[in-house]
């Protein structure tokens, strides 16, 4: 099929490539011209492993092209719109306008039959508006809200091979042609749920609001772990036995960040309010409440371990992205715990294998350096906030000699405590004894 993709970021940019790898003629489209030219030289604009392999090969068939004009939309049959829907700036609420901007752009590109696909995470009822919006300026295209699931990491893989498929539609012609899209992934046994339009919107930030409540769960069991001295990773390995429960999203530590669930549960407890069932999601504030509360207790961590001053101390941060295989720092703990410590006036140099340009774009006050032992050399505490394999495989022994003084805190729970506290050094976990 020939398809377009308006957005090129952490979503568009996979998705554009993943559709032409399965076969479809594809043209990417994003108003950022820098993007645009990596994305053309075979570039991937940020880290997510194995897109520059699926993007290399896409442009390499000749069934990828990337261009910052709109107009090259016009032709494509399926036009998916995969731009960002960040918190508003004074609100909790999303920000809808680059996705009433993509929608509008399109609008005078659109052929008769033509479908238009929402991909981005929304509040529910804008698929429905924009529905409206789409048979009042092109009466003879269609929409679909075909939410993503991708995660950051992985996403090549949940692109080409996902979980399921969800087709938000008011129409059967527009599940026959998203069938086609996906044609290969569904004969690959991938199961679709074809529903309402509310339906495909609510599947979306119902997953991201469970996924964020199971770990504010988990982190809220450290707490209580904290005050009686349980082990909640033992805790969590025991409950995770139940299948009902399963073992997965129940890793207790500095919570979550990132694009995604801090912004999604936010956006749908305004959704909610607005739609008066405030009420129905007022446990999300809770959720997010435990989850800042996680930065605090790793800062309180960090003070304690420092004899109550953080101040003209070393700390050597581990990981700044909000999780490893990613150099997304939207929303990381990590580089939140940096920004902290660094307020009261720690002397904070923050390491990380892909993170550092994001994070030192957004704060440049921070020392940075792509070297381990540097950051580690004659520092007074270690904290390890994003999990990198690099990080959790450190030889406790080697680590103690490079520190002025073998502090650690290991705010994702991933390093033993025993070989740790064996090797001399002071350890503190997240809601471990
Ligand atoms: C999340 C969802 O998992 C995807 O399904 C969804 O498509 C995506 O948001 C989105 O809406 O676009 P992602 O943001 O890439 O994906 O990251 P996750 O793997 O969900 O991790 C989110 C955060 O939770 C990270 O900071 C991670 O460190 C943290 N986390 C995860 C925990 O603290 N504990 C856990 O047990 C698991």
């Amino acid at each position: 099929m020939k398809i377009s993709v308006i957005g090129c970021g952490y979503l568009g940019a996979v998705h554009a490539s993943a559709m032409a790898e399965l076969g479809h003629e594809v043209v990417g489209i994003d108003v950022d011209e820098e993007k645009i030219g990596q994305l053309r030289a075979g570039k991937a604009p940020f880290f997510e492993p194995g897109l520059t392999e699926v993007l290399s090969s896409a442009l390499a068939s000749g069934r990828l092209t990337f261009t910052t004009d709109i107009a090259h939309a016009a032709g494509a049959q399926v036009h998916f719109v995969a731009v960002g829907t960040p918190q508003a700036r004074d609100s909790q609420a999303a920000d809808l306008s680059y996705v009433d901007a993509a929608v509008t752009s399109l609008l005078p590109h659109l052929g008769a039959g033509d479908l238009v696909v929402g991909k981005s995470t929304v509040p529910v009822g804008t698929a429905a508006r924009l529905a409206g919006v789409v048979a009042e300026h092109a009466p003879d295209a269609m929409l679909a809200w075909n939410p993503e699931f991708l995660r950051e990491g992985f996403a090549v893989r949940d692109t080409i091979d996902p979980d399921r498929l969800v087709y938000g539609v008011a129409d059967d012609r527009a599940t026959a042609m998203l069938d086609e899209v996906y044609a290969q992934t569904i004969s690959n046994g991938t199961p679709r749920v074809v529903t309402d339009y509310a339906t495909a919107e609510l599947v979306k930030v119902a997953a991201n609001a469970f996924l964020a409540t199971k770990i504010s769960f988990i982190n809220a069991m450290a707490e209580i772990a904290e005050v009686t001295g349980a082990d909640v990773t033992q805790l969590a390995d025991a409950i995770g036995h139940d299948t009902r429960i399963g073992r997965r999203f129940l890793n207790a530590g500095v919570g979550f960040g990132g694009g995604c669930l801090p912004k999604d549960i936010r956006a749908f407890v305004a959704r909610a309010e607005e739609l008066g069932r405030g009420e129905s999601v007022a446990f999300l504030k809770e959720v997010d409440a435990i989850n800042m509360r996680r930065r605090d207790r790793v800062a309180d961590l960090a003070i304690e371990a420092l004899g109550g001053s953080p101040f003209g101390h070393k700390v050597a941060v581990l990981g700044v992205t909000f999780k490893p295989h990613s150099d997304d720092v939207r929303d990381s703990p990590a580089l939140d715990v940096a920004v902290r410590l660094k307020g009261l006036g720690a002397d904070v140099v923050v390491t990380d294998p892909e993170g550092l340009d994001n994070a030192r774009g957004r704060h440049p006050q921070l020392l940075y350096t792509e070297m381990t032992e540097e950051a580690l050399r004659f520092a007074d505490l270690a904290v390890l906030v994003t999990e990198w394999p690099e990080y959790t495989a450190l030889d406790p022994k080697a680590v103690a000699g490079l520190m002025r003084t073998p502090r650690i805190i290991d705010a994702r729970n991933v390093l033993d405590p025993a070989a740790w506290r064996e090797a001399g050094f002071a350890y503190s976990g997240l809601g471990r004894n």
